[in-house]
Protein backbone atom coordinates (compact mmCIF):
# COMPACT_ATOMS: atom_id res chain seq x y z
CA UNK A 1 0.00 0.00 0.00
CA UNK A 2 3.03 2.25 -0.53
CA UNK A 3 2.72 5.43 -2.39
CA UNK A 4 3.89 5.51 -5.56
CA UNK A 5 5.93 8.36 -7.30
CA UNK A 6 6.97 9.09 -10.34
CA UNK A 7 10.37 11.22 -10.74
CA UNK A 8 10.91 13.12 -13.48
CA UNK A 9 14.22 13.74 -14.35
CA UNK A 10 16.61 14.05 -17.16
CA UNK A 11 14.51 16.25 -19.91
CA UNK A 12 16.30 17.77 -23.05
CA UNK A 13 17.18 21.05 -21.38
CA UNK A 14 21.10 22.34 -20.85
CA UNK A 15 20.51 20.90 -17.12
CA UNK A 16 19.70 16.99 -17.93
CA UNK A 17 22.93 15.74 -16.78
CA UNK A 18 22.58 17.64 -13.04
CA UNK A 19 18.72 16.65 -13.65
CA UNK A 20 19.51 13.15 -13.88
CA UNK A 21 21.76 13.16 -10.84
CA UNK A 22 18.84 15.29 -8.79
CA UNK A 23 16.32 12.82 -9.86
CA UNK A 24 18.38 9.36 -9.12
CA UNK A 25 19.54 10.60 -5.40
CA UNK A 26 15.92 12.23 -4.79
CA UNK A 27 14.53 8.63 -6.02
CA UNK A 28 16.95 6.28 -3.87
CA UNK A 29 15.74 8.78 -1.09
CA UNK A 30 12.37 8.10 -1.63
CA UNK A 31 12.56 4.42 -1.83
CA UNK A 32 14.72 4.33 1.84
CA UNK A 33 12.02 5.36 3.21
CA UNK A 34 9.36 2.92 1.48
CA UNK A 35 7.67 4.57 -1.62
CA UNK A 36 7.11 2.44 -4.48
CA UNK A 37 9.56 5.05 -7.10
CA UNK A 38 9.06 4.90 -10.96
CA UNK A 39 11.92 6.52 -12.62
CA UNK A 40 10.96 8.88 -15.63
CA UNK A 41 13.73 10.61 -18.05
CA UNK A 42 11.24 12.71 -19.62
CA UNK A 43 10.87 13.04 -23.43
CA UNK A 44 7.66 14.03 -25.58
CA UNK A 45 5.96 11.24 -24.31
CA UNK A 46 5.24 11.84 -21.08
CA UNK A 47 1.58 12.67 -21.09
CA UNK A 48 1.44 8.80 -21.98
CA UNK A 49 3.61 7.49 -19.79
CA UNK A 50 2.10 9.13 -16.68
CA UNK A 51 -1.67 8.48 -18.11
CA UNK A 52 -0.31 4.75 -18.25
CA UNK A 53 1.56 4.54 -14.62
CA UNK A 54 -1.17 6.70 -12.60
CA UNK A 55 1.28 7.20 -10.20
CA UNK A 56 -0.23 9.03 -6.42
CA UNK A 57 2.64 12.25 -6.30
CA UNK A 58 4.97 12.86 -9.03
CA UNK A 59 8.42 14.25 -7.69
CA UNK A 60 9.85 16.85 -10.09
CA UNK A 61 13.42 16.84 -10.30
CA UNK A 62 13.98 18.32 -13.86
CA UNK A 63 15.53 21.06 -14.08
CA UNK A 64 15.82 23.89 -16.81
CA UNK A 65 13.32 24.62 -19.46
CA UNK A 66 10.24 22.54 -19.95
CA UNK A 67 10.88 21.27 -16.57
CA UNK A 68 11.24 24.47 -14.51
CA UNK A 69 9.33 26.57 -16.60
CA UNK A 70 5.98 26.13 -15.83
CA UNK A 71 5.40 23.77 -19.12
CA UNK A 72 5.45 19.95 -16.93
CA UNK A 73 3.62 21.53 -14.14
CA UNK A 74 0.52 22.55 -16.62
CA UNK A 75 0.98 19.07 -17.91
CA UNK A 76 0.50 17.97 -14.17
CA UNK A 77 -2.61 20.25 -13.65
CA UNK A 78 -4.44 18.84 -16.67
CA UNK A 79 -3.39 15.20 -15.74
CA UNK A 80 -4.55 16.24 -12.23
CA UNK A 81 -1.07 14.84 -10.59
CA UNK A 82 0.00 16.21 -7.31
CA UNK A 83 3.73 17.65 -8.36
CA UNK A 84 6.13 18.80 -5.70
CA UNK A 85 7.88 22.47 -6.02
CA UNK A 86 6.49 25.24 -7.16
CA UNK A 87 2.84 25.96 -10.13
CA UNK A 88 2.68 27.39 -13.57
CA UNK A 89 2.68 30.67 -12.87
CA UNK A 90 5.23 30.76 -10.12
CA UNK A 91 7.75 28.79 -12.05
CA UNK A 92 7.55 30.80 -15.45
CA UNK A 93 7.99 33.70 -14.02
CA UNK A 94 11.28 32.68 -11.90
CA UNK A 95 12.60 31.19 -14.96
CA UNK A 96 11.80 34.26 -17.04
CA UNK A 97 14.23 36.86 -15.89
CA UNK A 98 13.29 40.16 -16.58
CA UNK A 99 9.65 39.09 -15.56
CA UNK A 100 11.05 38.05 -12.28
CA UNK A 101 13.06 41.70 -11.44
CA UNK A 102 9.83 43.31 -12.19
CA UNK A 103 8.44 40.91 -9.62
CA UNK A 104 10.97 41.53 -7.11
CA UNK A 105 11.08 45.46 -7.38
CA UNK A 106 7.51 45.62 -6.87
CA UNK A 107 8.16 43.82 -3.55
CA UNK A 108 10.88 46.81 -3.23
CA UNK A 109 13.98 44.32 -3.52
CA UNK A 110 17.01 45.97 -4.89
CA UNK A 111 17.59 44.49 -8.43
CA UNK A 112 20.67 44.60 -10.57
CA UNK A 113 20.52 47.50 -13.15
CA UNK A 114 19.50 46.00 -16.66
CA UNK A 115 18.36 46.04 -20.57
CA UNK A 116 16.61 43.47 -22.24
CA UNK A 117 17.69 42.90 -26.00
CA UNK A 118 18.25 40.72 -28.70
CA UNK A 119 21.69 39.47 -28.83
CA UNK A 120 22.45 40.48 -32.31
CA UNK A 121 21.31 44.14 -31.22
CA UNK A 122 24.78 44.02 -28.98
CA UNK A 123 26.99 43.84 -32.16
CA UNK A 124 26.48 47.70 -32.60
CA UNK A 125 27.23 48.35 -29.13
CA UNK A 126 26.46 47.43 -25.02
CA UNK A 127 23.25 49.21 -23.83
CA UNK A 128 25.31 49.85 -20.74
CA UNK A 129 28.68 50.77 -19.70
CA UNK A 130 31.50 47.78 -19.10
CA UNK A 131 31.25 45.68 -17.15
CA UNK A 132 28.33 44.07 -17.38
CA UNK A 133 27.04 40.52 -17.53
CA UNK A 134 24.80 39.31 -20.76
CA UNK A 135 22.79 36.33 -19.86
CA UNK A 136 19.79 34.62 -21.66
CA UNK A 137 16.68 36.47 -20.61
CA UNK A 138 14.99 32.14 -19.97
CA UNK A 139 17.63 29.94 -19.28
CA UNK A 140 18.86 27.50 -16.57
CA UNK A 141 21.82 28.06 -14.93
CA UNK A 142 24.18 26.01 -16.63
CA UNK A 143 23.73 27.50 -19.72
CA UNK A 144 26.06 29.96 -18.24
CA UNK A 145 26.27 33.92 -17.94
CA UNK A 146 28.77 35.73 -20.30
CA UNK A 147 31.10 38.59 -18.53
CA UNK A 148 32.25 41.40 -20.82
CA UNK A 149 35.07 43.56 -19.16
CA UNK A 150 35.44 45.72 -22.12
CA UNK A 151 32.99 47.37 -24.67
CA UNK A 152 33.67 44.36 -26.90
CA UNK A 153 30.74 41.93 -27.58
CA UNK A 154 32.34 39.41 -29.72
CA UNK A 155 32.66 36.78 -26.99
CA UNK A 156 28.67 36.45 -26.89
CA UNK A 157 29.04 35.43 -30.60
CA UNK A 158 31.77 33.00 -30.45
CA UNK A 159 29.40 31.16 -27.97
CA UNK A 160 27.40 28.62 -29.62
CA UNK A 161 24.42 27.90 -27.11
CA UNK A 162 22.72 31.71 -28.48
CA UNK A 163 21.16 32.76 -31.60
CA UNK A 164 21.33 36.29 -32.92
CA UNK A 165 17.76 36.96 -31.81
CA UNK A 166 17.57 35.59 -28.73
CA UNK A 167 16.36 37.63 -25.94
CA UNK A 168 19.01 38.59 -23.58
CA UNK A 169 19.28 40.30 -19.86
CA UNK A 170 22.11 43.33 -20.39
CA UNK A 171 23.30 43.80 -16.47
CA UNK A 172 25.78 45.68 -14.44
CA UNK A 173 28.51 43.65 -13.14
CA UNK A 174 28.44 43.48 -9.63
CA UNK A 175 31.59 42.91 -7.92
CA UNK A 176 31.66 41.34 -4.66
CA UNK A 177 30.32 38.48 -2.84
CA UNK A 178 28.42 35.70 -4.03
CA UNK A 179 25.55 34.43 -1.26
CA UNK A 180 21.99 32.01 -1.94
CA UNK A 181 19.06 30.93 0.63
CA UNK A 182 17.13 28.51 0.24
CA UNK A 183 13.28 28.80 1.73
CA UNK A 184 11.00 25.63 2.53
CA UNK A 185 8.08 25.72 4.50
CA UNK A 186 7.71 29.35 4.73
CA UNK A 187 11.51 30.10 6.07
CA UNK A 188 14.65 30.76 4.52
CA UNK A 189 16.88 27.91 5.87
CA UNK A 190 20.29 29.57 5.78
CA UNK A 191 22.86 31.69 4.07
CA UNK A 192 25.56 30.25 2.25
CA UNK A 193 28.54 32.24 0.57
CA UNK A 194 29.99 30.65 -2.62
CA UNK A 195 33.76 31.30 -2.89
CA UNK A 196 36.57 30.49 -5.41
CA UNK A 197 38.78 27.36 -3.92
CA UNK A 198 41.69 29.54 -4.29
CA UNK A 199 42.98 33.13 -3.81
CA UNK A 200 41.76 36.35 -5.24
CA UNK A 201 37.88 36.70 -5.97
CA UNK A 202 38.51 37.11 -9.82
CA UNK A 203 35.54 37.55 -11.67
CA UNK A 204 36.79 34.95 -14.52
CA UNK A 205 38.19 32.47 -12.36
CA UNK A 206 34.65 31.69 -10.98
CA UNK A 207 33.41 30.51 -14.12
CA UNK A 208 35.88 27.94 -14.26
CA UNK A 209 34.54 24.59 -13.02
CA UNK A 210 35.33 22.85 -9.72
CA UNK A 211 36.87 26.30 -8.23
CA UNK A 212 33.94 27.13 -5.62
CA UNK A 213 33.45 25.93 -2.26
CA UNK A 214 31.00 26.66 0.06
CA UNK A 215 30.88 28.59 3.29
CA UNK A 216 27.59 27.80 5.81
CA UNK A 217 26.57 29.76 7.45
CA UNK A 218 28.14 32.92 5.48
CA UNK A 219 30.32 35.04 7.24
CA UNK A 220 27.69 38.49 7.40
CA UNK A 221 27.34 41.04 10.18
CA UNK A 222 23.70 39.87 11.88
CA UNK A 223 22.15 42.77 9.92
CA UNK A 224 23.23 41.61 6.37
CA UNK A 225 22.25 38.03 7.12
CA UNK A 226 18.86 38.56 8.36
CA UNK A 227 18.62 40.57 5.26
CA UNK A 228 19.13 37.55 2.75
CA UNK A 229 16.98 35.74 4.64
CA UNK A 230 13.93 38.09 4.84
CA UNK A 231 14.77 38.74 0.95
CA UNK A 232 14.49 35.52 0.03
CA UNK A 233 11.73 34.54 1.49
CA UNK A 234 9.60 37.67 0.14
CA UNK A 235 10.98 36.86 -3.21
CA UNK A 236 9.77 32.90 -2.82
CA UNK A 237 6.38 34.63 -1.72
CA UNK A 238 6.10 37.33 -3.98
CA UNK A 239 6.39 34.83 -6.93
CA UNK A 240 4.09 32.55 -5.34
CA UNK A 241 6.54 29.89 -4.98
CA UNK A 242 5.48 26.38 -3.51
CA UNK A 243 7.61 23.38 -1.83
CA UNK A 244 11.34 24.54 -1.65
CA UNK A 245 12.91 27.37 -3.69
CA UNK A 246 16.58 29.54 -4.12
CA UNK A 247 17.55 32.91 -4.47
CA UNK A 248 21.10 33.65 -5.48
CA UNK A 249 22.03 37.08 -4.63
CA UNK A 250 25.15 39.25 -5.34
CA UNK A 251 26.46 41.66 -2.33
CA UNK A 252 29.51 44.49 -3.01
CA UNK A 253 30.71 45.42 0.55
CA UNK A 254 32.14 48.74 -1.66
CA UNK A 255 28.46 50.06 -2.15
CA UNK A 256 27.74 49.59 1.72
CA UNK A 257 25.55 47.17 3.95
CA UNK A 258 22.80 48.95 3.25
CA UNK A 259 22.86 49.41 -0.53
CA UNK A 260 24.93 46.57 -1.72
CA UNK A 261 22.84 43.94 -1.86
CA UNK A 262 21.08 42.59 -5.05
CA UNK A 263 18.82 39.75 -5.43
CA UNK A 264 19.74 38.39 -9.18
CA UNK A 265 17.26 35.16 -9.38
CA UNK A 266 14.63 33.00 -7.76
CA UNK A 267 15.54 29.25 -8.68
CA UNK A 268 12.22 27.25 -8.65
CA UNK A 269 13.81 23.80 -9.51
CA UNK A 270 17.26 24.01 -7.45
CA UNK A 271 19.80 21.07 -7.81
CA UNK A 272 18.85 18.27 -5.43
CA UNK A 273 21.74 16.09 -5.43
CA UNK A 274 23.25 15.45 -1.87
CA UNK A 275 26.04 17.86 -2.15
CA UNK A 276 24.05 20.52 -3.72
CA UNK A 277 23.46 23.85 -2.14
CA UNK A 278 19.83 23.45 -0.72
CA UNK A 279 20.32 20.26 0.62
CA UNK A 280 23.24 21.44 2.17
CA UNK A 281 21.24 24.40 4.04
CA UNK A 282 18.67 21.64 5.05
CA UNK A 283 21.45 19.54 6.92
CA UNK A 284 22.89 22.55 8.62
CA UNK A 285 19.29 23.20 9.99
CA UNK A 286 19.31 19.30 11.20
CA UNK A 287 16.96 17.92 8.48
CA UNK A 288 18.37 15.64 6.27
CA UNK A 289 18.14 14.54 2.44
CA UNK A 290 15.89 12.06 3.25
CA UNK A 291 13.31 14.30 5.36
CA UNK A 292 14.13 16.95 2.69
CA UNK A 293 12.66 14.90 -0.12
CA UNK A 294 9.88 13.35 2.05
CA UNK A 295 8.71 16.17 3.03
CA UNK A 296 8.80 17.77 -0.46
CA UNK A 297 6.34 14.77 -1.57
CA UNK A 298 3.97 15.22 1.61
CA UNK A 299 3.10 18.81 0.33
CA UNK A 300 3.29 17.55 -3.50
CA UNK A 301 -0.32 19.77 -4.68
CA UNK A 302 -2.37 20.81 -8.24
CA UNK A 303 -3.20 24.30 -8.97
CA UNK A 304 -6.70 24.02 -8.54
N1 LIG B 1 24.84 41.35 -12.53
C1 LIG B 1 25.74 40.43 -12.14
N2 LIG B 1 26.91 40.82 -11.57
C2 LIG B 1 27.83 39.92 -11.19
N3 LIG B 1 27.70 38.61 -11.37
C3 LIG B 1 26.56 38.15 -11.93
C4 LIG B 1 25.52 39.04 -12.34
N4 LIG B 1 24.53 38.31 -12.89
C5 LIG B 1 24.92 37.03 -12.81
N5 LIG B 1 26.13 36.93 -12.24
C6 LIG B 1 26.90 35.70 -11.99
O1 LIG B 1 26.40 34.67 -12.82
C7 LIG B 1 25.81 33.63 -12.06
C8 LIG B 1 24.55 33.11 -12.74
O2 LIG B 1 23.63 34.17 -12.89
P1 LIG B 1 22.11 34.03 -12.42
O3 LIG B 1 21.46 35.35 -12.61
O4 LIG B 1 22.05 33.45 -11.05
O5 LIG B 1 21.48 33.06 -13.49
P2 LIG B 1 21.56 31.48 -13.71
O6 LIG B 1 22.04 30.86 -12.42
O7 LIG B 1 20.16 31.08 -14.05
O8 LIG B 1 22.50 31.32 -14.85
C9 LIG B 1 25.54 34.24 -10.71
O9 LIG B 1 25.51 33.26 -9.71
C10 LIG B 1 26.68 35.23 -10.57
O10 LIG B 1 27.85 34.60 -10.14
MG1 LIG C 1 21.71 31.41 -10.45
Amino acid sequence: MSLHVAVLMGGSSAEREVSLVSGEACAAALESRGYRVSRIDVGPDLPFRLAALRPDRVFNALHGRMGEDGRVQGLLDLLRLPYTHSGVLASALAMDKPMAKRVFAQEGLRCVEGVEATLGSLADGLPLPSPVVVKPAAEGSSVGVTIILDDDPRPLFARNDLDRGDRVLVERYIPGRELTSAVMDDRALAVTEILPREGFYDYRAKYTEGLATHEIPARLSEGLYAQVLDWALRAHRALGCRGVSRADFRFNPDEGEADGLYILEVNTQPGMTPLSLVPEQAAYCGISFEDLVEQLVREARCDS
